[in-house]
């Protein structure tokens, strides 16, 4: 059997991007469709309980607009808070991002561990249960950094390289002043400035991600249902769920990452 119905990614916003780009190397015969919930963004400053509503509803929405044969929650926070709540409400298989604590607390060589991520995210009982099972032996450094979110959600094409390096700065200043050896990029959005991170960082830092092992995870669970597709019908596109002003900056990033930019979800 094999199936030819898109696989939506969706984010807030584009943090998802960096994820989609490895689903669009490794799986080329496959149709994407990338949804930012700009209605809602952004998530890590809301409650739980509010996240986990919008998180379903904006679901449900594209759900009847595409009639996806399967969701990649690009989004840690989304996955943390409503991942769960998302599997119990509809039948789809939905593939979540897990932050990255099991490997960055077994690569870090002296036993402290920085968690870069939305408020929301470090807030998440989901989090602690990952550092008792996976870090328990470790010092877990939570830092919160809304602000780069923001960078790149709105202006990462507006500011000046300088600027962008300051904002970049706060966090590694974090990071440094924790002495971690390993940093979890556990808000999607981190990746986009994740060469910034890479220049700043002591060479010694490890820097670590969820990609590879979702993208993996995808490929198995379309080989599961299998549900792979034989030839990509179609074009990958992009689209938001509300009308933004931001609308060029978004197709800069449609372009960036070979995207047809749709405009906003009807
Ligand atoms: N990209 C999202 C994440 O991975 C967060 C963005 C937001 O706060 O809306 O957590």
């Amino acid at each position: 059997m094999s199936d030819n119905k898109p696989i939506v990614f969706f984010d807030s916003g584009v943090g998802g991007l960096p994820y989609l780009k490895l689903a669009l190397d490794k799986l080329p015969k496959e149709l994407f469709i990338y949804v930012a919930d700009r209605k809602n963004y952004p998530y890590g400053d809301k409650t739980a309980a509010h996240i986990r509503q919008l998180v379903i509803d904006s679901i449900g929405c594209i759900i009847n607009c595409f009639d996806p044969k399967l969701i990649v929650v690009a989004c840690n926070t989304a996955s943390v808070v409503a991942l769960a709540a998302l599997r119990k409400t509809y039948s789809i298989p939905f593939i979540g991002v897990v932050p990255a604590i099991k490997p960055a607390a077994s690569l870090s060589e002296n036993g402290k561990v920085g968690v870069l991520a939305t408020e929301a995210t470090l807030k998440n009982e989901y989090i602690a249960q990952l550092i008792r099972d996976y870090a328990q032996d470790c010092q877990v450094v939570l830092i919160p950094a809304n602000d780069l979110r923001d960078l790149v959600e709105e202006r990462f094409f507006s500011v000046s390289e300088d600027e962008k390096r300051a904002i970049v700065r706060r966090a590694v200043a974090h990071v440094r002043a924790a002495d971690v050896d390993a940093v979890v990029l556990a808000c999607t959005h981190f990746l986009h400035v994740e060469n910034e991170f890479r220049q700043m960082l002591n060479s010694s830092v490890h820097l670590i991600d969820s990609r590879a092992g979702v993208i993996n995870q995808l490929k198995r669970v379309l080989g599961m249902h299998n549900i792979q597709a034989v030839k990509k019908q179609g074009t990958d596109t992009f689209y938001l769920t509300a009308a933004s002003t931001l609308e060029a900056h978004y197709k800069k990033y449609c372009r960036q990452f070979k995207l047809e930019y749709s405009g906003v979800l009807k």
